[in-house]
């Protein structure tokens, strides 16, 4: 496993054609990205339905990239089985949404898999405090999720990134912090300079003309 202090590229495939999803995650895998970042979105956590467990199979044969699997849905508890089962790598669950946190957690470990947990903008970083001793990763998220295409919330999520990176120092921890939403060649080293290692975009990789070049310079 990387560790916290290694930038992971990430393009989230809800930005990619869907109507040809196959070549598309080929295209991510070519292009030299890290992980393939999957937004799982069900239109009651968040105001956009995306994709299930059944999607996340389609994509798995094309490609042995590491699935990193953001489940933006009310009851991730219930649904976790079928995203083990669908060949996810990584499942990343909101503390905000309606379950045992630790529990979900722990349970996505005990599948052994890694496991990670996302804050919205609005929610303060003491919501995920109690939980940073049994997290992989801390996802921050730096738009209000349901869409890609959103601006970087600097002001309103930067000051967490680089207080969950200082008490990671701090207590010994090793999860890395990823940034979701409005990254871009830009906005990418001032989530770094905060403390972010894997940075998840959607636009700014699949949109861009040359994707290769792109994930290079996202790289720094
Ligand atoms: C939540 C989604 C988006 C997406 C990235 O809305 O998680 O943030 O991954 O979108 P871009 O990179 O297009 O802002
Ligand atoms: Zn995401």
């Amino acid at each position: 496993m990387s560790d916290c202090n290694t930038r992971i590229i990430a393009p989230s495939l809800l930005a990619s054609d869907w109507g040809k999803v196959g070549e598309e995650v080929r295209r991510a895998d070519e292009a030299g990205s890290d992980w393939l970042h999957l937004d799982v979105m069900d239109g009651h956590f968040v105001e956009n339905i995306s994709f299930g467990p059944q999607f996340v199979s389609a994509v798995r044969p094309h490609t042995s990239l590491t699935l990193d699997t953001h489940l933006m849905i009310t009851r991730p508890d219930k649904y976790l089985e079928m995203f083990i089962k669908a060949g996810c790598d990584r499942i990343t669950v909101h503390v905000e949404a309606e379950h045992d946190v630790a529990d979900t957690l722990a349970n996505i470990r005990a599948a052994g898999l890694q496991c990670g947990l996302a804050l919205n903008p609005a929610t303060s970083l003491e919501e995920v405090k109690p939980f940073l001793g049994q997290i992989d990763l801390l996802l921050v998220m730096t738009v209000v999720p349901g869409f890609g295409g959103q601006s970087f919330m600097e002001a309103e999520t930067m000051p967490k990134v680089a207080e969950a990176a200082r008490i990671r120092s701090e207590k010994g921890l090793g999860f890395h912090i990823q940034v979701d939403g409005g990254i871009d060649h830009a906005t990418v080293e001032i989530a770094a300079a905060n403390g972010a290692n894997v940075m998840v975009a959607g636009t700014a990789l699949y949109g861009a003309p040359d994707m290769p070049s792109a994930v290079k310079q996202m790289r720094g």
